[in-house]
């Protein structure tokens, strides 16, 4: 972390807004939408409109474009998803000529939007079609053929499919960016422009995300005309129910540290910085005895789909992931986010920690962090406008259970896992040094663990006999 560290981002130039604002809305019912959505709203617990939703709304169901900058899990999605449906509604799209457009940075927010605008679009009898990379292209080149009013796409897949022809983008008159100031990264800006130089230059234009900083100007000056304004500042708006918690570790014990941390009860995002970091994390996991999963660009995307599913159903406690977890994923019953690596920068921290403490729920954010790290996380804090608690753990200690709930992990190999015995035959243990100490599983019940995994064992023998009729 201590080198490379980009540097701090300044504040996005104010754009000119010559037409004031509409004023708030303080009900869904208020806005001018059909009373049928409202009533949907209402009946998927979505009854009072969140504070980007009640300031952003009135304006964009009105066709404004708009810069929108709000908390982590503060409800921005329905904050674009509602306007862009309610608008497009009652239009037809012609075959590979959508309507309106949601640009996401990565596959599974893409999924994510869908998902929860699908049951709206429904009801308003509009046709979604997503278009990410990683898999069957031919599929969502049918879905664009059979017309689909509205797209909800990252920029690289969506740019192959404009290049076969499969999409036109010359009949979009609303656009959104989520995540915004990411989608305007170098390694993004150059497709996105692409792409919103392809649509209606009179439509609708809207720049949504937690952090919008000096990245964004050069779109905001190209692409939005009068815009309304809807800015909570980064720092006054730090979501308040969430904890901070940085953890002062030393590196002969961090992952033994973690490892603790990844055994408690509850569910639990680990960030780490690269791929394979994240692949030998997960390996000693499940070796450890902890159901973890791993999720990066790396796995195929079928896999990728498959492990988000299983951390939502909690078949899986731990989720390892590099960044493109970080942004906009939603995750029900998440209370702790672990930065296992710190992140990078402000906007990172922000953005990884914001996968917990969602709307209004509380949370509970951690960081390890090695003696040569102690500095530069100490100024990425105050980037953030946070005062975190600062702890010294090691693991095996009361602080670290008090803090995460971390406890010893079983030792019992879970499923995905090599045996320990057959480790053994090649030689020891992969990932030494970045275990628990030995003798810590026996001290807190892995003992009766494991024999109560030997008995389930036997009898999920026994049942396959009786299935087998032997
Ligand atoms: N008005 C509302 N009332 C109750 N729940 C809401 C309301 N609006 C949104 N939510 C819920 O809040 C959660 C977070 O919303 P959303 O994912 O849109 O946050 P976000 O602002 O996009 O966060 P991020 O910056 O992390 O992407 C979702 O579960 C959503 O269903
Ligand atoms: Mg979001």
């Amino acid at each position: 972390m201590s080198q490379g560290r980009p540097a701090p981002q300044g504040e996005f130039a104010l754009p000119v807004t010559v037409t004031p604002a509409l004023p708030e809305a303080a009900t869904f019912g208020e806005l001018d939408m059909p009373a049928a959505l409202v009533d949907m709203l209402t009946g998927l617990g979505v009854t009072e409109p969140f504070p980007i939703q009640a300031a952003t709304l009135p304006n964009s169901l009105a066709g404004r474009d708009v810069l929108g900058r709000g908390r982590t899990g503060s409800g921005k999605t329905l904050a674009f998803g509602l306007a862009l449906l309610v608008r497009t509604a009652g239009q037809r799209a012609e075959a590979r000529k959508p309507l309106a457009l949601v640009l996401v940075p990565t596959r599974e927010l893409a999924q994510q939007v869908a998902d929860v605008l699908t049951p709206y679009a429904r009801l308003l009898k509009l046709r979604l079609a997503t278009v990410v990379g990683g898999i069957s292209i031919s599929r969502q080149a049918a879905a664009l053929r059979d017309g689909a009013e509205v797209v909800i796409a990252t920029p690289g897949r969506l740019t192959d499919l404009v290049e076969r022809k499969a999409c036109r983008l010359d009949r979009v008159s609303i656009t959104v960016l989520d995540e915004a100031d990411q989608m305007a990264d170098m390694g993004f800006l150059p497709q996105v422009t692409a792409l919103l130089d392809q649509v209606r230059p009179d439509g609708q234009r809207m720049l949504f995300s937690a952090t919008l900083d000096r990245n964004i100007d050069l779109l905001v000056r190209q692409y939005l005309h009068d815009p309304v304004v809807h800015s909570v500042d980064p720092s006054a708006g730090a979501v308040t129910t969430m904890e901070h918690h940085v953890l002062q570790v030393h590196g002969a014990d961090k992952h033994a540290t973690a490892t603790e941390i990844a055994a408690r009860e509850g569910r639990v995002l680990m960030f780490l910085d690269t791929k394979h970091a994240v692949d030998q994390f997960t390996r000693h996991l499940l070796g450890s005895g902890v159901r973890a999963a791993a999720l990066h660009g790396g796995k195929s995307q079928p896999q990728r789909t498959h492990t988000l599913a299983r951390f939502k159903d909690g078949q899986v406690t731990v989720l390892v992931a590099t960044n493109v977890a970080a942004r906009g994923l939603h995750i029900d019953d998440l209370d702790l986010v672990v930065n296992v690596d710190p992140p990078s920068d402000h906007k990172d921290y922000l953005h990884r920690g914001g996968r917990t403490a969602r709307a209004g729920e509380s949370g509970v954010v951690v960081t390890l962090v090695l003696p040569n790290q102690r500095r530069d996380m100490a100024r990425l804090l105050s980037d953030a406008g946070i005062r975190p608690q600062v702890t010294q753990v090691r693991s095996g200690e009361a602080a670290l259970s008090r803090i995460t709930g971390a406890q010893a992990p079983s030792g019992v190999p879970v499923g995905g896992a090599e045996p320990a015995a057959d480790r053994a035959k090649r030689g020891g243990a992969p990932f030494r040094g970045m275990g628990t100490r030995p003798g810590r599983a026996g001290r807190s019940g892995g003992e009766s663990r494991r024999s109560a995994e030997a008995r389930l064992t036997a009898e999920a023998r026994k049942a396959a006999r009786i299935r087998r009729g032997s």
